[in-house]
């Protein structure tokens, strides 16, 4: 069958297709119905099954006989280090960590956070905790102390999981002085700490609270899988919204595992046995479902890679990974791939590697332009296709289905819905616009399996933030069109979040940390265009009336003051003083304007704009840091 026909047999019977697709999911009681709507429109699938993901992403393997094959793979390119773990050597590890875990106490529903950089240990950490029915939060390694401290008082963890380090190429990052901030920063205090020491940082450890991670496990007994509610949350993810309070993603375990099963052959055209390779983090969704548990699930070999596309150490890192672990299906974000455009535009390293295992090169995470997918096809020999998701959805939107057949490629088009998503792209009133028109991006409740039911301890900001505009619909939150033959276009967020390098990030929360500087009376924080990263952000400050201080130097403390708040990974390393905003009359800061103004792009003066003349100086404030054509 190829695509049309299976999204028409999805659509005549939603929940017969998925309950077929739970077939192929080991379940300890399986479900009675697939889908409840008794809450609409909040929704739940497999409510009534007992599963557990530890055992659908490891045990079953071995006992099917893969326990000899590699499940993970660890490329660490700063550490100069390589290894493999079996699936039997995994379920060993991954069952004596939750037996540990369980002897503290941890038990089904508690939540345990995980702050580990790209090792497998943080994988074996998420593992054990599905194991127990316990429920994770992983937290990237590139937030500040202050941001593990939000997530710590929002999902009230049992137990912490760390690392003692992480390597980026330029520095170590002290793992534990920041979790060590942040917990005292926190008013939820977790029983205790897990530390993997790492050889590079060995950690002080907190008596009292810190166990390390081997001494832990000593003389435990391994911990059987703990059968959970098909509706049971498999983990907690937060993501940047419009303000500073990051939104609790929750992942469904039956949902979850339906759909991410059915994701690897359907998209990724993978096979037990084959190697995927996801080059992202675990902090990042992609991370959740295409390094850890999907390639698991489905039985394949996944990377863990810790490294940079360019530097680690130079741009033919990505291809040395695909070529000596026989990569069959790669997945990155196209800023990684204009990092290594740039430093190899002739794609001279690519020719020092045999490509012949790689079959299909996927991008998401932020929009791929058309140059890059050329280059990387041109370079590569294989289809580069581009997808779109989210880290609600926890898995593609919008894709090219290679394993049921490849579509067309539309250059500046991630493809086709996928089946569970009804999309209609819709005008601000509600209603559907035609073939070419651009909207707000809309999915027809309910949502497919996998996908967020509701946000933790935030029911109701779930249904302000996704199910209130468009009654009947969820709101995605990026804006764009759908042509003729029913391929979608993503042009823009609808919000104030914005795509550093292919990080999610929300403006609102940037503008909170500046607003809180003392000489800083009101601010603006937009994403202008970046031909690296995508999008940059640009702070825009007013001080105090009588602050006269050096501008410079209330600029270096925001942007200090940004990397203590948020961390690196905000990149925030620009901000100009003007001396006002443009506003509309009703005091709404106009900007939407600003950004096309910074990009150079053509714009519209504003109808409601309270004084033009403010976009003039803005406009000559952009030209002294080289943007609105300066
Ligand atoms: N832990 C701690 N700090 C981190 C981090 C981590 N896991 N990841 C990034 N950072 C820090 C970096 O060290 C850097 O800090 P600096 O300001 O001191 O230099 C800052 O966060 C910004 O990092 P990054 O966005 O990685 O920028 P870069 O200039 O170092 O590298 C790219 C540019 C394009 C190579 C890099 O952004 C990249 O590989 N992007 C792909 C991201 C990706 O795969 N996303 C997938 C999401 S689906
Ligand atoms: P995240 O939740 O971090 O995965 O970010 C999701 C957002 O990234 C989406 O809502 C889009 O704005 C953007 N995004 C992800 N994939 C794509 C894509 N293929 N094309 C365009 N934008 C994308």
């Amino acid at each position: 069958m190829g695509y049309r026909e299976i999204y028409a047999q999805w659509k005549a019977d939603p929940e017969g297709f998925w309950m077929q697709e739970a077939r192929a999911i080991d379940w300890v009681k399986p479900p009675s119905r697939a889908l409840s709507g008794d809450r609409a429109p909040l929704y739940e699938w497999f409510a009534d099954g007992l599963v557990n993901t530890c055992w659908n992403a490891v045990d079953r393997h071995v006992e099917a006989g893969r326990g000899n094959q590699l499940a993970i793979i660890h490329e660490s390119p700063v550490t100069h280090l390589r290894k493999g773990i079996t699936y039997r050597e995994l379920q060993n590890r991954v069952a004596s960590l939750a037996g540990a875990l369980r002897a503290k106490g941890v038990e089904k529903g508690d939540r345990v956070i995980i702050y580990m950089p790209m090792i497998p240990e943080a994988l074996e950490a998420m593992l054990a905790c599905s194991r127990l029915g316990a429920i994770h939060s992983v937290v990237f390694g590139g937030f500040a102390a202050n941001e593990l401290a939000v997530r710590i008082d929002d999902c009230k963890p049992k137990a912490i999981i760390a690392a003692s380090c992480g390597i980026e190429p330029s520095r170590i990052v002290h793992y534990k002085p920041l979790l060590d901030a942040a917990i005292d920063q926190a008013s939820h205090k977790p029983d205790f700490c897990v530390i993997f020491q790492r050889e590079q940082e060995v950690a002080k450890l907190i008596e009292g609270r810190d166990l390390a991670w081997h001494t832990f496990q000593y003389g435990v007994e391994p911990a059987e899988c703990v059968p959970v509610e098909g509706n049971h949350p498999a983990y907690i993810l937060y993501t940047s919204g419009t303000t500073g309070a990051p939104k609790g993603v929750v992942r469904p375990t039956g949902g979850h595992l339906v759909a991410l099963n059915w994701t690897m052959k359907a998209i990724y055209d993978m096979n037990p046995g084959e190697v995927f390779w996801a080059a992202s983090d675990v902090g990042w969704v992609v991370g959740h479902s295409y390094i850890c548990y999907a390639p698991l699930i489905a039985g394949c070999t996944t990377i863990v890679f810790e490294g940079k596309p360019v530097g680690t150490p130079d741009a033919g890192t990505f291809w040395r990974v695909i070529s000596e672990n026989r990569v069959k299906s790669f997945f990155t974000a196209p800023t990684a791939l204009r990092a290594i455009k740039r430093e190899d535009p002739g794609g001279e390293f690519v020719k020092e590697y045999n490509l012949k295992h790689l079959k299909i090169c996927y991008l998401a995470g932020e929009r791929a332009d058309p140059d890059t997918i050329a280059w990387a096809e041109r370079h590569l020999k294989v289809p580069v296709i581009d997808h779109w998701w989210q880290t609600e959805t926890g898995w593609a939107i919008a894709a090219n289905p290679m394993g049921i057949e490849p579509l067309t490629v539309k250059p500046g088009s991630p493809s086709v819905p996928m089946p569970g998503y009804d999309i209609e792209v819709l005008d601000e009133g509600g209603h559907p616009v035609g073939p070419g028109t651009l909207g707000a991006i809309a999915v027809k409740l309910p949502l497919p399996p996998g996908n967020l039911p509701t946000l933790w301890n935030a029911e109701d900001r779930f249904r302000k933030s996704y199910l209130s505009h468009f009654p009947g619909y969820y709101e995605t939150g990026d804006a764009g069109y759908i042509d003729e033959d029913g391929y979608l276009y993503i042009m823009a967020r609808t919000d104030d979040v914005i795509n550093v390098a292919g990080h999610r990030l929300s403006t609102g929360a940037m503008e909170e940390v500046l607003a809180s500087h003392p000489d800083v009376a009101e601010c603006a924080v937009i994403g202008v265009s970046d031909t690296l990263k995508g999008q940059s952000p640009l702070g825009f400050l007013c001080l105090n009336k009588g602050c006269d201080r050096p501008h410079a130097d209330v600029v270096t403390e925001c942007v200090r003051l940004m990397r203590e708040r948020i961390g690196p990974v905000a990149d925030f390393k620009r901000a100009l003083v003007v001396d006002r905003l443009p506003k509309t009359r009703s005091g709404k800061i106009l900007r939407g304007t600003m950004v096309k103004i910074a990009d150079g792009g053509e714009w519209k003066m504003p109808a409601t704009i309270d004084d033009p003349a403010v976009l003039d100086e803005i406009a000559a404030a952009l030209k002294t840091v080289g943007l609105a054509g300066g």
